[in-house]
């Protein structure tokens, strides 16, 4: 069976399956029922110096899977949160505490936190924080100043350049955390054409399977121009997509979205089926999968032009699924298999995921 333990700026975690910040991880018992149902560790929702209020409807259901929300920080005050983070602490389960916004809020958050509860870590999140690159390096150094804990990054995907700030920002955290919720994005009833959420403007954050691809590609970049570790969260909800997360780079991952809509026990699920493509693919620990990505990205072996698509005729089965989606006309039916007409095909490789038999591929022409 494969090694599904991982550490992280020096935390050992039993699985590389972690809570992200959100309502599923709102208080102590939220965190421990999410131990239970199997993550590797705790990071808890975000705290600031002031209780959030936020105006209801706060998470709903949008496109692709996806959630839109408008919640922002704890409504709990901080102070009431040491409680909750000791729940955690005193059951001997690793324990990242979140912290927001400002290099005030920083200096003032973090040496309390790093005293009263002794967290593992402290993640902090850029989320509200500015839009550019320096005020967010500005957070990170103030927390630096402030505490000798890991000091783990979060970063939001709606900043121009994630790789600027990733080199300035890693001399002072020990990983990045990628990415937050995206946007800010707009859905609403098409009925009555209300908004769904209570926010000023109806407009919220998207996260859930819609953002998976957004979240890889940063990770991808974090992890390409820095050394530190960074924790891949955005749109989790299975073995498989997890397994992405670590060829792209990533160490571990946290899950939000997937939590509030399949309840604890997706953790212990994700984990699970991240054991089980491990052995089936020969692999005997994540750290064999990590970074495979970008070894292919190097090693990918180029089209001298334009390609053509192959039909292997032994394996089609004549569902006819390829014709149907070919969008340039270059496919049609010779009695029960799918032929190919070269001078209309442009390889643009649709239709091979039409095919579930693995009947085509792209060739040199
Ligand atoms: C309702 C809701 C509340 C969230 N609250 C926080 C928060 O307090 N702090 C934070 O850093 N991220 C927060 N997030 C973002 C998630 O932690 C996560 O980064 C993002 O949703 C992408 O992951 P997912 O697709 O698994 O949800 C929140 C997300 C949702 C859906």
């Amino acid at each position: 069976m494969a090694e599904l333990r991982v550490k992280v700026t020096g935390i050992e975690f039993r699985n590389p399956v972690l809570t992200a910040a959100g309502p599923n991880v709102r208080n102590g018992e939220m965190m421990l029922k999410a131990f239970e149902g199997g993550a590797g560790g705790v990071v808890a929702k975000t705290v600031s110096v002031r209780p959030a209020r936020d105006t209801r409807p706060t998470i709903r259901k949008t496109v692709c899977r996806g959630l839109v929300n408008c919640e922002t920080w704890s409504e709990l005050p901080f102070e009431a949160m040491l409680e909750e983070y000791r729940k955690v602490k005193d059951a001997g389960i690793p324990l990242i505490v979140s912290i927001g916004y400002t290099p005030k809020d920083m200096r003032q958050l973090g040496p309390i936190i790093e005293r009263e509860v002794e967290p593992d870590a402290i993640e902090f999140s850029t989320h509200y924080s500015g839009r550019s690159v320096e005020p967010l390096v500005e957070v990170a150094k103030a927390l630096r100043e402030s505490v000798n804990l890991p000091i783990w990054m979060k970063i939001s995907p709606n900043l121009p350049d994630i790789e600027e700030l990733a080199v300035k920002a890693s001399p002072f955290v020990d990983a990045f955390v990628a990415i937050n919720s995206y946007g800010p994005v707009l859905d609403f009833d098409v009925e009555t054409g209300e908004p769904i959420l209570g926010s000023e403007y109806g407009q919220g954050w998207l996260s859930g399977q819609a953002i998976l691809p957004i979240a890889l590609r940063i990770v991808h970049q974090v992890t390409s121009v820095q050394a530190k570790p960074v924790i891949g969260v955005g749109g989790i909800e299975r073995g498989k997509d997890a397994i992405k997360f670590f060829m792209v780079g990533a160490s571990a991952v946290q899950i939000c979205s997937a939590a509030i809509r399949y309840g604890h026990s997706i953790y212990g699920k994700v984990a699970k089926e991240i054991e089980k493509w491990l052995d089936e693919h020969g692999f005997s620990s994540v750290d064999e999968v990590r970074g495979l990505f970008k070894e292919k990205l190097k090693s990918r072996k180029k089209f001298d032009g334009i390609p053509v698509m192959h039909i292997e005729e032994s394996k089609c089965t004549g569902c006819k699924l390829c014709v149907r989606a070919c969008v340039h006309s270059a496919l049609y039916m010779d009695g029960d298999v799918a032929k190919v007409i070269p001078e209309n095909c442009i390889g643009c490789g649709y239709c091979q995921d039409m095919c579930n038999f693995g009947a085509m591929w792209l060739v040199e022409r």
